[in-house]
């Protein structure tokens, strides 16, 4: 859609969309960007919650360097704009290795992550171009329970040792994702798991340098735990969170934020009155939201903003059904037509369902931008 065809103000915009808050995007990155310079530690964002060229920009403050990905998709999409010191942040598969051969030879700065003597097995058979060696980063698992070696097992020395070993292999060092810190509820117990996680990752760290592996990367960071470090993070050589910017109704009940952080809204629109069941009949079906977070918050999952009275309670394809949790409802104050604005439970997971994000600052549409998407 060309800039001729941009609404012009938020009210302006078609229904069910993804309206992102560029003024908020600027502060949430700004502030990461300084919470991570302080403690004197390298951000290196995650680019899989917005997945777009203008996010990235400002996430890396401009340098179109030093990001994390999710799919190998993000890493060619960055790659072909410019962008370089790409980490693909999932653990490496067989399939991928014909593509990550491609990145490898492609730019200055490209790292897998592994975390099985198997896996270093397939990168070791993959030849890279004359004076290319693969980067290489061993994930660990610090109690999240994902994909990674137990940072307390031998055999994280036994699986950087297959890194170490094998000619054509530079082993850069660990990393941690942390996802258990969206097991907190406020600062200080976000601050007392920061703290805990970081110093498994060190353990590993030390137990790698005591047999003679040197770790030149030593990455954690999930959005709850860089929000609100612990000291001891300052240890650590890369931050990696994503979420951070957008935040998200997850991150509030987290305390890792406040809603007023909140940079992305679906704007939806009354299309029906159901008085037998008191309920506003929306266009935001799940195809717009997700049901990311019913489970964990049942109706608290999406906020309606400036309705504390009022609750998402029903999700269908292209429908969303929003009654109120006490009282009663005046379908006078809600006209058919009347936009309603949602805060999603997980932004990443809601932003992935839209082709374009409508970009604002205050009233006025500023742009338009485009994610990639695919694997
Ligand atoms: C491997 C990895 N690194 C970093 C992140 C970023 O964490 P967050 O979404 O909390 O910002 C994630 C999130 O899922 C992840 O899976």
């Amino acid at each position: 859609m060309s800039d001729a065809a941009l609404p012009a103000t938020v009210a302006d915009v078609p229904t069910p969309c993804l309206l992102v808050d560029i003024d908020k995007i600027k502060r949430n990155c700004q502030r990461m960007l300084d919470t991570a310079r302080n403690m004197g530690v390298q951000l290196r964002p995650h680019v899989k919650t917005h997945k777009t060229i203008e996010g990235a920009d400002i996430a890396t403050a401009g340098t179109r360097r030093k990001i994390v990905v999710s799919t190998l998709n993000e890493a060619e999409f960055f790659a072909a704009n410019g962008y370089d010191d790409i980490l693909y942040g999932f653990p490496i598969s067989k399939e991928k290795i014909p593509r990550c051969q491609r990145l490898a030879n492609q730019l200055s700065e490209f790292h897998i992550l592994y975390d099985s003597a198997e896996a270093m097995q397939w990168v070791q058979d993959a030849p890279l171009n004359p004076g290319k060696q693969w980067s290489v980063i061993l994930k660990i698992d610090t109690g999240y329970g994902r994909a990674g070696v137990l940072w307390d097992s031998d055999d994280v020395v036994t699986v950087a040792k297959a890194a170490v070993d094998a000619d054509n292999v530079r082993f850069r060092g660990i990393y941690a994702h942390c996802g258990g810190s969206y097991d907190c509820k406020g600062v200080e117990e976000l601050k007392e798991f920061g703290a805990i996680n970081t110093d498994r990752v060190t353990t590993v760290r030390d137990k790698l340098q005591s047999a003679g592996i040197a770790c030149e990367i030593v990455g954690t960071g999930s959005t709850p735990s860089c929000s609100h470090p612990a000291d001891n993070m300052a240890a650590l050589t890369e931050f990696h969170p994503g979420t951070y910017f957008f935040y998200d109704n997850e991150q509030v009940r987290i305390g890792a934020c406040t809603l007023d952080d909140v940079a992305l809204r679906v704007a939806t629109r009354v299309i029906s009155h159901k008085p037998s069941k008191k309920q506003l009949v929306t266009n935001c079906g799940h195809t717009a939201l997700s049901y990311c977070g019913q489970k964990e918050a049942g109706d608290e999952f999406c906020v309606v903003q400036g309705h504390p009275n009022l609750r998402l309670v029903r999700l269908c394809q292209e429908h969303g059904m929003i009654q109120p949790v006490t009282g009663d409802i005046d379908f006078d104050d809600h006209p058919l037509g009347t936009m309603l604005y949602l805060y999603p439970y997980q932004s990443c997971v809601t932003a992935a369902h839209h082709p374009v994000y409508y970009v604002h600052s205050g009233e006025k549409i500023v742009g338009m931008w485009r994610p990639t998407r695919g694997w």
